[in-house]
């Protein structure tokens, strides 16, 4: 069994634990929160043997195998920091890190720490949907880009329209739309086509400084991926990926629910697999197995293929805020 321990008590950090305890390969060895009575609740709803209020105590006591970081985007790096330094392997939320130097500093630090394994907990490329559509784009005789969408209204606009600035709104926090949603279709583009040459944002700005929505494009050899994105309005569009005559369908490009491939016609296959119990399920047993054996051949290649994924979409997040003029202050550093 795996020891884990998690940072952050939002709804988040309950759908991984209960993912944790459906995959078998985990157990909730620790909790950290700044508060101990949310510390101490969310122990004892969740079974976890101690909570602390004390990051490193937890790092330094609880005899972790893992630790999965859903803090506020620019709290991941130091806290993933001094967990390498305890030799805790590390789950981060996406976006996992702010920008390029802070990955740069991770990988560093992994290899003083070679034991130690990093994940990005981007749930929807490890689900069996991604798969389909990975299996699907090989099959078709040409690919000419994609237009990816994700767009849903968060319940927090209501504070930011209210004059409030929550986290997941705030340059402050290394947030916004581009980085909270929009990593969500970036992903999925780097993973389906690779490192773009090159890209441009079009944010749109909201109150807080942020941005609220946005139009990214990442520029390929023979092609482009749109991405339209944001979380001030709602898109029921459909992401499609195409090919020659044929297209590949996906009801969005965030959760990956529907996957289908219109023919030369139009007509619809449904290649979508069954709806997963819990959306987090299909990391966790992809982690499980790359902590439990990671000298098995398969599980450091696919160790590697995900490191470098995370590598490429931080680079690309980085590159598209540069050319959108999204200055976070984690940059500054
Ligand atoms: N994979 C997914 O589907 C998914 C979905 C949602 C979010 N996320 C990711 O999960 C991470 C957390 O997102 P969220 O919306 O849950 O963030 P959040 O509500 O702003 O904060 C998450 C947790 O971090 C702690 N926290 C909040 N503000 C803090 C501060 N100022 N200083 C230190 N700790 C603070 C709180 O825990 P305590 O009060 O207990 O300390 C809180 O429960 C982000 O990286 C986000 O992108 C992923």
């Amino acid at each position: 069994m795996i020891r884990m321990g998690t940072v952050g008590t939002n709804w988040i950090t309950q759908q991984l634990v209960e993912a944790l305890a459906l995959s078998k390969s985990y157990e909730l060895a620790a909790v950290y929160s700044r508060h101990a009575d949310t510390g101490a609740a969310f122990a004892a709803k969740n079974h976890a043997q101690a909570s602390y209020t004390d990051y490193e105590e937890m790092l330094t006591q609880a005899d972790l195998d893992a630790v999965y970081i859903a803090s506020p985007n620019s709290l991941h790096f130091e806290q993933a920091m001094v967990a390498i330094q305890h030799d805790v392997s590390i789950v981060v939320e996406k976006p996992a890190f702010s920008n390029r130097q802070e990955m740069t500093a991770i990988l560093a630090a992994l290899k003083q720490h070679p034991q130690v394994k990093f994940f990005e907990a981007a749930r929807h490329v490890h689900t069996p949907n991604f798969q389909q559509i990975e299996k699907t784009l090989t099959g078709l005789p040409t690919v000419q880009g994609a237009a990816l969408t994700f767009m849903k209204y968060s319940s927090r606009y209501d504070q930011v329209l209210d004059g409030e600035a929550p986290n997941v709104f705030t340059k402050e926090f290394s947030a916004g739309a581009l980085q909270d949603l929009g990593v969500y279709p970036i992903y999925l583009a780097i993973a389906l086509f690779g490192q773009p040459e090159n890209v441009s944002l079009f944010p749109t700005l909201i109150a807080t400084g942020g941005d609220g929505k946005g139009l990214a494009v990442l520029r390929y050899t023979d092609y482009d991926v749109t991405v339209a994105y944001g979380k001030t309005s709602n898109s029921y569009a459909s992401s499609e990926i195409y090919g020659l005559k044929e297209t590949i369908e996906i009801d969005s490009a965030g959760e990956l629910t529907k996957v289908g491939l219109r023919d030369d016609q139009g007509a619809l296959t449904d290649l979508s697999e069954p709806a997963l119990e819990n959306p987090m399920l299909p990391e966790v047993i992809d982690f499980a197995r790359v902590l439990l054996a990671p000298e098995e051949t398969q599980n450091e290649k696919d160790y590697q293929r995900w490191l470098k994924w995370s590598i490429t979409v931080n680079d690309v997040l980085y590159s598209l805020r540069v050319a959108g003029n999204l200055r976070f202050p984690a940059d500054e550093h």
